[in-house]
Parts: C-alpha cells; structure tokens; sequence
C-alpha cells in the first residue's frame, strides 16, 4: 500500500509536520499576509465590505493561489469581514462602512496545497478610544498566545496566556469559536482554544501547525450566528475584535508564517490614519 500522507501525528490526530513543510507554510502565509497590507489603502468611510472583498479575490487570482473560502461549505466569498459587534465570518456585501468603524479582514489562500490564513482589523475613519483599546488588548493576546509556543508547553497554556490577560483588562474572550491545525488542509485537530487551564490540553511538539485568533469583545463573551447561517455577533452588541496569526511549533518555539511584509498587522502601525 501507498502513503499518500508520509509522516506522523499524534494520538490526538495533530499532524507533525516535516522541516521541509514550513517553507510551503511560509509561502501561503506570506501571501495571505500581503494581501491584508495591499487591502489596507482600501479601507475608507463610504467604501463597501463587498469592494474589499472583490479586491481580494483579485489579488488573490493574480498571484495565482486559491481561495480557501470561496466554496467552503457553501461560503462563497475570498473573505470574511466582521464589522464592530461582528464576532467573526461576517459576510462581504454592499453595506458601506462608516466613521468610527473597525473590521476584521480574514483570509486564507491555497498555495501549492498550503494554506495560510490570517485576520487583523482596520479602522474606517477617526478611531475612537475604546476601540483602540479593545484592538490594542486583541493584538497583544495573540502574541502573549504566540510567545507561550514551545515544544513541552500545552495547549492550554497558550489559552490561558491569552485568557488571562485580557480579562485582567475587563474584557472577555469568545468561547464558541477556536482556532485550529492547519497545513494541506484548512481546518484540522487541534480546537485551539483562546482560554484554559496551564499544563492542559495536548502538548505541543516541533512540527505542529496551527492557527491561534482570539476573538475578544468589550462586553460579554456570548455570540449568537444571524439567520446568514455565517455572521456570529455578540449577543449584548458589544464591540468585538480578533487577530489570527497561522504558526509553527519550531524545536524553540514558533514561527509565524503570517507577518506582515509592510508592518501592518495593526491599524495604528505603519501609515497616517483615513
Ligand atoms: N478563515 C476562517 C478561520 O480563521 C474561516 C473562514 S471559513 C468561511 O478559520 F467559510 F467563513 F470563510
Ligand atoms: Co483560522
Ligand atoms: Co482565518
């Protein structure tokens, strides 16, 4: 018999992947990420979800990857952007954003059979107070997530280095959505969860690619999915935030395959405001 999948995964099904495979990870990622850069002009009060979206798609097609998203489960478009008290997968469409709006923008490319998905949030507009806060809070659990990346650690301390920082700001972390392994395919083992117990969960071993994307709301944590059968809101309409970063456990901790080539994961980083 042939092994159309060479390699090993553990007993909770996570699959290790090989040296060679984080170059492949790195490829997919960095597209993924300079997409978002390109897109971040584009971002304006009077512009539409739908724009953006079909910006994407373009640029998506032009460097000759695959959009993950588009015929996933039905999904039919090359992003999922979530505005204000849009938890996650909020659907592109001809709702112009206004001022004071903050989005994520999330995209997951194909390239050779890798993929690389990646969010962060942009702001339309004058970006008020506490909407930087919550970005500001969002962004800084991600990497305190990232920074708890090592072989020998668990999943769960990466959870709980997220959860407990962000509720030491009064805010919550979402529980009804998680990250996930990813690698030749889009969603795979683990639920990485953005809230735990220390030393729980699998442990974490060199090879091992996932995505960590806090969702983190000034409100309460609960979420409810629209009538869409996609968009996910806070159910106290609440402001909601969330990064993604897809990752690789390396034999000292990881590598993010999703930075971004300009420098600007974070709406305040990089260029004047719009
Ligand atoms: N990119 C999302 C994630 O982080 C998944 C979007 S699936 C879609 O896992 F169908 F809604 F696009
Ligand atoms: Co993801
Ligand atoms: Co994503």
């Amino acid at each position: 018999m042939n092994e159309p999948h060479r390699g090993r995964q553990t007993r909770e099904g996570i699959r290790i992947h090989e040296v060679a495979d984080f170059s492949g990870m790195h490829k997919a990622g960095r597209l993924a990420a300079q997409i978002l850069d390109e897109i971040a002009d584009h971002v304006f009060v009077g512009q539409t979800t739908g724009a953006l979206d079909a910006l994407i798609e373009d640029k998506v097609n032009a460097a000759g990857a695959k959009s993950a998203t588009i015929g996933y489960k039905g999904y039919r478009h090359a992003s999922c952007i979530s505005v204000n008290h849009v938890v996650c997968h909020g659907i592109p469409g001809d709702k112009m954003l206004k001022d004071g709006d903050i989005l994520n923008i999330d995209v997951t490319v194909i390239v050779d059979g890798w993929f690389g998905d990646t969010s962060r949030m942009y702001v339309a507009g004058k970006l008020s107070r506490k909407a930087e806060r919550l970005i500001d809070v969002t962004h800084d659990a991600l990497m305190k997530g990232i920074e708890a990346v090592r072989p020998g650690n668990t999943f769960g301390d990466i959870g709980h280095a997220i959860q407990n920082y962000v509720e030491a700001q009064r805010m919550s972390v979402v529980r009804d959505f998680c990250g996930h392994g990813l690698g030749r395919v889009f969603h795979a083992p683990p639920n990485v969860l953005h809230y735990g117990r220390p030393g729980s969960g699998p442990r974490l071993e060199e090879g091992m690619f996932f995505t960590i994307e806090p969702m983190v709301n000034l409100g309460r944590p609960e979420t409810k999915v629209l009538a869409d059968d996609w968009t996910a809101v806070t159910r106290d309409k609440s402001l909601s935030a969330q990064f993604e970063h897809s990752v690789g456990v390396t034999a000292s901790g990881a590598e993010i395959f999703t930075l971004s080539p300009a420098g600007l994961f974070h709406p305040t980083w990089g260029r004047a405001q719009n």
